[in-house]
């Protein structure tokens, strides 16, 4: 029987099948998220559809370099800290994977260029097309090493401008916000400083862990404080800080000083609703009370919120039932956007002191 074209037979309303401007490849990839999300083929190619005409305006550039719409929004030579979130691809906003896609050159930190680093692995997850090169970035303070690694870095980057690139460089979080990015931004100033240097912010650790634990850090005229913890800092400074019962204190850096800083808080009466994030939205995550795991060290990454003292109770309180299945299992971060849990919701493998990753 010979295979009738619907639409030659003359319906009344015409077909426009879209999916036939689709590669194989694609349609693959589309039945597969058609049957992990529960949506139709339809419903997806609607929803991406929209999702790029409603951005455009908004955020820019959307498509690849060759798009006349990116060329329009091409600015010439700049230099970019994007922020990365810290760890969840769906919290990458819109207008960091625009700029992904326009710049001719992405540059991610890293402390091991055999190694993928945490900002590169948002890329790949939010823009699997975009081609990441390694920027070896070296974390400790102090020595020469450390400045003899942004020095070639900002080199690298120069020679790049020079050449009229865009270049993009990922962080995690924001970066404006303990960022390698803005120790790279001093060196390339110092080099070329007429050439644009801007960012686009990122979503940082404490906001993530605030909205995973139920946590409001602020309100009224509360206040909040955000301290690193790194070795070596006075923990006066805590103790200060922690001292004012209406400021909320966001710690970072303090993973690997995290059995101290929990008796710092106890002394100072602020550990009920004291919260740990560690490796948000990461493989391994976890969010806990700071009461309940506070036998041992956390890794670098890891960040503690407190709230003001207020005399309401939030959800994770040490030693209450929520607590305790935190502190096991690790509770589930927000959907991604393919319905998919984050990787926040995995147990956690280990919690011995780690690396510093890049950021
Ligand atoms: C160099 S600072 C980077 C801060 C980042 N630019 C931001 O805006 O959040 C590194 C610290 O950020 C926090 N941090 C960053 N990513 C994190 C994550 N995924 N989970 C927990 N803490 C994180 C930790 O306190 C870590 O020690």
């Amino acid at each position: 029987m010979p295979y009738l074209v619907p639409y030659a037979q003359g319906p009344a309303a015409p077909l426009r099948k879209t999916s036939v401007y689709l590669p194989e490849a694609l349609k693959d990839r589309l039945a597969a998220a058609a049957t992990r999300t529960g949506r139709s083929e339809a419903q997806l190619m609607r929803l991406a559809v929209e999702r790029l005409v409603d951005s455009e305006p908004a955020v820019g550039p959307v498509g690849r370099l060759d798009d006349p719409v990116v060329r329009r929004h091409r600015r010439g030579a700049a230099l970019v800290g994007l922020g990365m979130g810290p760890g969840d691809p769906g919290l990458v906003t819109a207008r960091t994977v625009a700029e992904l896609r326009g710049a001719d050159r992405v540059l991610a930190p890293s402390t091991d260029l055999a190694s993928v680093g945490r900002a590169e692995v948002i890329v790949r997850e939010v823009a699997p097309e975009v081609v990441v090169e390694r920027v070896g970035f070296v974390m400790e303070l102090g020595g020469g090493a450390r400045s003899k690694a942004l020095a070639a870095a900002a080199e690298r980057v120069v020679a790049a401008l020079d050449a009229g690139e865009r270049v993009a460089f990922v962080t995690l979080g924001d970066p404006n916000v303990y960022s390698t990015f803005s120790s790279l931004a001093d060196e390339v100033r110092e080099r070329r400083p007429a050439v644009p240097i801007e960012t686009v912010p990122g979503i940082m650790a404490f906001q993530d862990l605030a909205a995973r634990a139920g946590t409001v850090l602020v309100d009224g005229d509360e206040r909040l404080v955000l301290l690193p913890a790194r070795e070596g800092t006075d923990p006066g400074l805590l103790a200060a800080a922690a001292a004012d019962p209406s400021a909320a204190l966001v710690v970072y850096k303090g993973g690997g000083r995290l059995p101290e800083l929990a008796r710092l808080l106890a002394d100072a009466g602020r550990l009920d609703g004291a919260v740990l994030g560690e490796l948000l939205g990461l493989p391994g995550g976890r969010v806990a009370a700071v009461a309940d795991v506070a036998d041992q060290p956390a890794t670098y990454l890891a960040t503690v919120v407190v709230p003001p003292v207020r005399g309401r109770k939030g959800p994770l309180q040490a030693g209450n039932p929520a607590s305790r299945e935190v502190g096991a299992t690790g509770i589930p971060g927000p959907p991604r956007p393919d319905g998919t849990g984050s990787p926040g919701s995995e147990p956690v493998a280990a919690r011995r002191p780690g690396r510093r990753a890049a950021s």
